[in-house]
């Protein structure tokens, strides 16, 4: 048989609002590098086969030259532009792929992923098809209304707090984005938030979708201090 296809998309288009600077996240300096080196990293040692970058539309250049070039990321085949939302980026990205088997969809602003992350969703989706990282939620988890008042408590057992990579087979994450994209180009379902790419499948289908622990070093770099975490997260080589 022949080896099967993986193709990482990662996601480094958004404008991160919620970081208050100037310089998008994703370029920001974490221990002298920019924050998408991490994962692009992560992925250039897994046994990933190739990887999508989507970046802003002005970004394009700038991305090869001082990224894919200058770290010799050599798995790296395509950089695109993404879209105003990040569902709208991954779908640019899912339509940029020749082939893939699965694809794994990371946060270009998660740079805490590491190798053995990586190696576990790839076991993970060729057995369950669909997969995405997450860990169990230390904190218990609320429920509330537009007012800001409680309506439910999950039982904290079965509440987790999601991550990325999320993967599935390529039919099924294709078939899920292809389906929600026309829906929503129809007027249907356009008041979801679309905030992750399980909720795509869950929303489009009955496919199950395994969740699997990654670990609660895999922080998504979003606000001013998520960057002082990081740091030190570097400092004591917890990466
Ligand atoms: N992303 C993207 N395209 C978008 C929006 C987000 O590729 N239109 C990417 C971000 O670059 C990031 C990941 O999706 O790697 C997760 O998104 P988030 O943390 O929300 O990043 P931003 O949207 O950039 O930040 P904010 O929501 O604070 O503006
Ligand atoms: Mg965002």
């Amino acid at each position: 048989m022949m080896k099967e296809k993986s193709v990482a998309i990662v996601l480094a288009a958004g404008s991160g609002s919620r970081m208050k600077s100037n310089t998008p996240k994703q370029y920001m300096d974490l221990g002298g590098k920019p924050v998408i080196y991490y994962s692009l990293y992560a992925f250039e040692i897994s046994s990933i086969d190739e990887v999508i970058l989507v970046v802003g539309e002005n970004e394009i250049d700038y991305n090869w030259e001082h990224i894919v070039k200058k770290y010799n990321f050599t798995k790296v085949s395509k950089v695109i532009a993404g879209g105003d939302e990040r569902y709208l980026s991954v779908f640019n990205g899912l339509k940029a792929i020749d082939y893939a088997d699965y694809v794994l969809i990371h946060d270009g602003a998660r740079p805490f992923i590491t190798i053995e992350i990586l190696e576990k969703v790839l076991l993970s989706v060729k057995e369950h098809k669909a997969c995405v990282v997450g860990m169990p939620s230390k904190d218990t988890i609320k429920i509330s209304d537009s007012n800001n008042v409680i309506t439910s408590t999950p039982d904290r057992k079965y509440t987790w707090i999601i991550q990325t990579p999320q993967a599935f087979s390529y039919s099924i994450i294709m078939g899920a984005y292809s389906k929600i994209i026309d829906d929503i180009s129809k007027g249907l379902g356009s008041n979801i938030n679309i905030t992750d790419d399980a909720m795509v499948v869950e929303h489009t289908s009955n496919y199950p979708i395994k969740l699997i622990e990654g670990s609660y070093l895999n922080i998504k770099v979003t606000t001013p201090e998520d960057l002082i975490i990081g740091d030190i997260f570097l400092k004591k080589s917890l990466h």
